[in-house]
Formats: C-alpha cells, sequence, structure tokens
C-alpha cells in the first residue's frame, strides 16, 4: 500500500489512506490538512462530495459510489514551476492503474483528462500552497469514473466510466491501491515522467481547438515541454499553451 523510502523530491512515502463517506471536496479538506501541519503522504478518499472542484473553477459531481474520488498531499522539495510533473505523474500512474485493474489503457488529453476514444473517463485537478515564494504543500485531486449506470444529460455523450468500458463491475478499491502503488513509483523518478507522458498523450498529432479565458483557436498539437505546455502549430505560427482546454477536432 505505501511505496517504503522517501523520494528524491521530498514528497516520502504515500499513505495513511483517509477514507470519509462524505465531504464537500477531497482536495479541500487535504489542503486544509496540511494547513494544520499534515504529513505528506496522506490520501484522502470519499465516497461522495457535495462540493467537487473541477479545473477553471468548474464543479466536479458524480453519485455517491460511482466514482474514485481521491486527493494526495504532497509537500516535495520543487519549485512551483514542476509542481505540473506531479499531476502528469499522476495521470500516467492513474492510466497504468486502470489498465492493471480493468485491462483497457485510457489516454491522456492535455492536460491531465484520461480518455477512452474522445469520451471522458477521469480528470485532476491540482492545487498548492506557496508561502514566500516557496512550495509548501500540493493536492493532488483525482476524479474517476469507476461505476456509474446512467450518466446525467449534460455529460451523457461524452463521459464514460470502466465498468461501461469493460462490461462488468470494477473495483475503486482495487483501482486505488493499484494507483497508490503506482503514484509512489512515479514519484520517486519524477524525470522520466515528461518523455512517458508524451508517450500516452492522446493531444499530440490531432488537430485542436485550444478554448482560453479570452480567445479561442485552432491548429495541430505538436509537442509538449518538459514544463508541460502545449505546443499548437497554427497558420499564424506557434503558440505555447500553458493552461485552457483543448478540444481534440476530427482530422479535416
Ligand atoms: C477536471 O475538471 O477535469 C478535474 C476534476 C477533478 C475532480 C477531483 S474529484 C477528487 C478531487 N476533489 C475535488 O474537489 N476535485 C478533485
Amino acid at each position: 500500500m505505501t511505496s517504503a523510502a522517501a523520494t528524491p523530491n521530498g514528497t516520502g512515502p504515500l499513505g495513511p489512506i483517509r477514507r470519509l463517506d462524505e465531504v464537500d471536496s477531497t482536495n479541500r479538506y487535504a489542503l486544509d490538512a496540511a494547513r494544520a501541519g499534515e504529513a505528506s503522504g496522506l490520501v484522502v478518499v470519499a465516497d461522495h462530495q457535495s462540493a467537487g472542484r473541477g479545473r477553471l473553477g468548474r464543479t466536479w459531481e458524480a453519485p455517491a459510489g460511482a466514482s474514485l474520488l481521491m486527493s494526495i498531499l504532497l509537500r516535495p522539495t520543487i519549485r512551483l514551476e514542476a509542481v505540473h510533473l506531479l499531476t502528469m505523474a499522476a495521470g500516467l500512474a492513474m492510466a497504468d492503474a486502470v489498465e492493471a485493474v480493468a485491462g483497457f489503457a485510457p489516454t491522456i488529453k492535455w492536460p491531465n483528462d484520461l480518455l477512452v476514444g474522445d469520451r471522458k473517463l477521469a480528470g485532476m485537478l491540482t492545487e498548492a500552497e506557496v508561502t514566500d515564494g516557496e512550495v509548501t504543500a500540493v493536492v493532488v485531486g483525482i476524479g474517476v469514473n469507476v461505476q456509474w449506470t446512467d450518466f446525467p444529460p449534460e455529460i451523457a455523450q461524452t463521459a464514460t466510466a470502466c465498468n461501461l468500458v469493460v462490461g462488468h463491475d470494477v473495483s475503486r478499491d482495487a483501482l486505488l491501491d493499484a494507483f497508490v502503488a503506482r503514484y509512489g513509483s512515479r514519484l520517486a523518478d519524477l524525470d522520466a515522467v515528461p518523455e512517458d507522458y508524451r508517450a500516452r498523450l492522446g493531444t499530440l498529432g490531432r488537430r485542436v481547438r485550444i478554448e482560453l479565458a479570452s480567445e479561442s483557436f485552432e491548429g495541430e498539437a505538436v509537442g509538449v515541454s518538459d514544463d508541460g505546455s502545449l505546443e499548437v502549430r497554427t497558420d499564424d505560427g506557434p503558440r505555447i499553451v500553458t493552461a485552457g482546454d483543448v478540444i481534440h477536432l476530427r482530422p479535416a
């Protein structure tokens, strides 16, 4: 359940796992735990969130028991610009865990969605505590659709879940254990993450639409730098994207 030794980047072993029936948000819980002095490695898992947080200020909703909803508190000795590596590592660890437990291999959509085909299986939201320019805590939050029967109409055409992909029940606990083991290993070798991430990234080589707060544009996704930025080739030249939404477009 835990990796045995402290990692070179200071994140240390993962655990304990704290299980909650109900919480507003596991990310909020883990961030408050960090502020209260909780050590690196805490894994918070909830059956249900009443105010789950998504990227870009969105909400994340799932009925009780349908998803693996978790947040991992880390206290890495890394620069703020490198925090994205922890999320990329989590994406890889979860993709590998899904493959091991459910038997299919999700791809990654930039920056950190897990997809099956064009349907979303999982999303990630990382939040950092920074004091005097130093990262004091990072919370990596992950929501994986594991065991759904019916999606609400808003996401019925765009979401999927492990049980729907494989046609039988998939255990959230087995997925949690598989993830924790793999994430511990990934954290111990962050240097290997960018290359492995690029290999799993379904966005590369695709025609994409980038939606930013102020504009949107289209082009071809041609690369991801080691700092996690996406390079898009547009008719007006290359654009570097550090945040925003990516829509995978059908080939023209
Ligand atoms: C996204 O918008 O795709 C990211 C969604 C992240 C949701 C997870 S569920 C567990 C954790 N706690 C939260 O409040 N959010 C993350």
